[in-house]
């Protein structure tokens, strides 16, 4: 059956989707698949509609791609994709309700308030503390993150994150350290700690940096790892997420772990996170990317 690779698109992150569409489809080739690559930004749907695929492989992040839209718009054509479906799409791109709902289940996950431009700003970071992280609330890659220091500073850092989406939030900050858990199919694979000697792990040094380092394994102990792994999972179901998917979590000095994200289509590529963990659990990219492909068939 005729494969279409979805790479590219309109959102903030459409540098990142590129690459990763191109790693995803040069594994495709080597598999034996000759896939399509397609840039809805460019065809459309309808360009999309033309090709007739059979099954799709979604490798676009962010909105428009990521965020439950194009899924939904692919359930109406009738061509199964991989990943998530419509709803755990949207809600796993909208980073305050997937708290609600880990909150509503009694898993953990840093406070938030809503931000807005008559915000009382002494007020948010009375209840949050300082520092806290101003986020838009549909965003990936970290654009538009601020770490606030003082309540001076909080304003800029909204009007800041504003830039990208209308909803922007203040979340408390975890100091400790950064993990994340990549799922495959019902598999947490795993998990790695991201260090970012001096800084935070933003866009830069997501993507740019040399000087991020990834620590696989992670340093947990085997029983904290399981912890984390077994958390990631839930966290995964809570949102209703299917398929492949990598969650982004911090633990804190006192070994507790806290939900920030869960991302439905992760970045794949030679940066990426996903890979990684998986090559560390024995599967080349080429598979890891094969196994992708066959969630589309569910
Ligand atoms: N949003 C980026 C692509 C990631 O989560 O890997
Ligand atoms: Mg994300």
């Amino acid at each position: 059956g005729r494969v279409v690779v979805l790479y590219g698109g309109e959102s903030a992150e459409r540098e990142v989707s590129l690459k990763s569409g191109e790693a995803v489809v040069a594994a495709l080739q080597r598999q034996g698949v000759a896939p399509i690559a397609f840039d809805p930004a460019e065809g459309g749907l309808a360009g999309l509609e033309a090709l007739t695929p059979d099954r799709v492989f979604i490798a676009l992040h962010g909105r428009g791609g990521e965020d439950g839209t194009m899924q939904g718009a692919l359930e109406l054509l009738g061509v199964p994709y991989t990943g998530s479906g419509v709803l755990a799409s949207a809600l796993g791109m909208d980073k305050q309700r997937s708290k609600l709902v880990w909150q509503a289940m009694g898993l953990p996950t840093p406070e938030c308030v809503m931000l807005s431009e008559q915000a009382d700003w002494d007020a948010v970071v009375e209840q949050l503390g300082l520092p806290l992280i101003v986020k838009p609330v549909h965003e990936g890659s970290t654009l538009g993150i601020t770490i606030v220091e003082s309540a001076a500073a909080l304003a800029a850092a909204y009007r800041d994150a504003v830039r990208y989406d209308a909803r922007v939030m203040a979340e408390r900050f975890v100091r400790g350290a950064e993990y994340t858990v990549s799922v495959l199919g019902d598999v947490a694979l795993p998990a790695i700690r991201v260090e970012v000697p001096g800084g935070f792990y933003d866009y830069e040094a997501k993507y740019l940096s040399d000087e991020t380092r990834y620590h696989l394994p992670c340093g947990l102990s085997e029983d904290d790892e399981r912890k984390l792994a077994d958390l990631c999972l839930e966290a995964f179901a809570a949102i209703g997420c299917q398929g492949w998917g990598r969650v982004d979590v911090m633990g804190d000095d006192q070994g507790r772990f806290w939900l920030l994200e869960v991302n439905t289509v992760p970045g794949m590529t030679d940066h990426s996170l996903v890979p990684q963990a998986a090559a560390h659990a024995g599967i080349d990219f080429d598979s890891l990317v094969m196994r992708i492909l066959d969630t589309a068939d569910r």
